[in-house]
């Protein structure tokens, strides 16, 4: 069976770019292939150095996936830092990267420049990320368009691996999450360091008022108004059917709707569509011992995997196939 793997930095709150650029497609792949989906805490080491802020931001990624539909019976899914064996074997392929492939990461050389500390452990995070991929022993990384250079560098590093050791990496390939990009409330590209972010787990008056802030052109209710450039209609079309979708868009041409009724629609579709999962997360945030049993059982079912692959690198670069202990 394909092993699908992505993993999920535990950045903070959830919002709409998130999950129809990534969540949404993670879940959806749960069918066609075995999942191994993770939250990667030691990559966020690089940015968060608050022991609490990385632990409440784990629990709220946990959370936001198995609220949103991750079925942790038919897929993997555990904390990254439950399986230290990835460590190892990010030592081992550190020792076939070239300087060289790590100084051309753009995504190194932009955080950067957006001020995050220049740390060792930043240079060398795509060698910790192949080591997720490969440790699986993963076939398909469904990822976004930032994170494709950093699946060319697995395959060059377990290309490499395999030419000096012999063939024990499969080379993954990565699929890209659909390209749809989700717009903020201020038209810009929604993104967290934008601040113009809709939540997915925000609801009431909190969520009203974000959805109120979208921002329009001055066009009045009596105006006739263009669907195709108004984000509360591409914000609409996200949850809408096409038939819905259609709909509305007449009513943007005829005039007569303003901008505050069309928001109220997308807030009413975004409830609708999310109602259920909330209701979930609040459950499940109620019981954090079945939470921790979801990713106890998720990290046995990792490692068992890890220990495996780790065995077979070790062996193939000459030391005993397990470690002492
Ligand atoms: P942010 O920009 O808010 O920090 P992240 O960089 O943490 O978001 O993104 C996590 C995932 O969500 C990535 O796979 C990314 O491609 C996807 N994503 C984020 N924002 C958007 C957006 N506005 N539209 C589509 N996908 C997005
Ligand atoms: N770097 C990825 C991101 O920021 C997260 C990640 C860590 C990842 N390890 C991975 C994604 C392995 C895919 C495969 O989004």
């Amino acid at each position: 069976m394909v092993r699908i793997l992505s993993g999920v930095q535990p950045s903070g709150k959830l919002h709409l770019g998130n999950y129809f650029g990534a969540v949404k497609q993670h879940i959806a792949l749960q069918i066609e292939g075995l999942c191994f989906y993770f939250i990667a805490d030691y990559h966020a080491l690089t940015t968060i150095q608050d022991p609490q802020m990385l632990r409440d931001n784990t629990r709220d990624a946990v959370l936001d996936y198995l609220a949103l539909g991750l079925d942790a019976e038919k897929s993997i899914f555990f904390r990254q830092s439950d399986v230290p064996e990835v460590t190892e074997l990010a030592w081992i392929l550190g020792t076939v990267t070239n300087m060289g492939l790590l100084e051309r990461a753009v995504s190194y050389k932009e955080k950067i420049e957006k001020g995050i500390e220049a740390s060792v452990g930043l240079f060398t995070y795509p060698v910790l990320m192949a080591a997720d991929i490969l440790i699986y022993r993963s076939n398909v990384v469904p990822v976004g368009k930032d994170q494709v250079q950093h699946i060319e560098m697995t395959q060059d590093m377990a290309g490499k691996f395999n030419r000096a050791y012999g063939e024990v990496f499969p080379i993954p390939t990565f699929r890209l999450d659909k390209e749809s990009k989700v717009l903020g409330t201020d038209g810009q590209k929604m993104s967290k360091s934008y601040g113009n972010t809709i939540d997915i787990f925000a609801e009431g008056k909190p969520l009203q008022k974000t959805i109120m802030s979208i921002v329009t052109d001055s066009k009045t209710v009596a105006d006739p108004k263009d669907p195709a450039q108004c984000n509360v209609f591409a914000l609409y079309s996200l949850f809408a059917s096409e038939a819905e979708k259609a709909a509305m868009a007449d009513r943007y041409r005829a005039g007569g709707m303003g901008y505050g009724e069309a928001k109220k629609a997308l807030l009413e579709k975004m409830d609708a569509s999310f109602t259920p999962a909330r209701q979930r997360r609040k459950e499940l945030g109620q019981d954090p011992s079945y939470v921790e049993d979801i990713l106890r059982k998720g990290a046995q079912r990792a490692r068992a995997e890890a220990q495996q692959t780790v065995a077979q690198v070790r062996k193939a670069v000459g030391m005993n196939a397990k470690s002492v202990g």
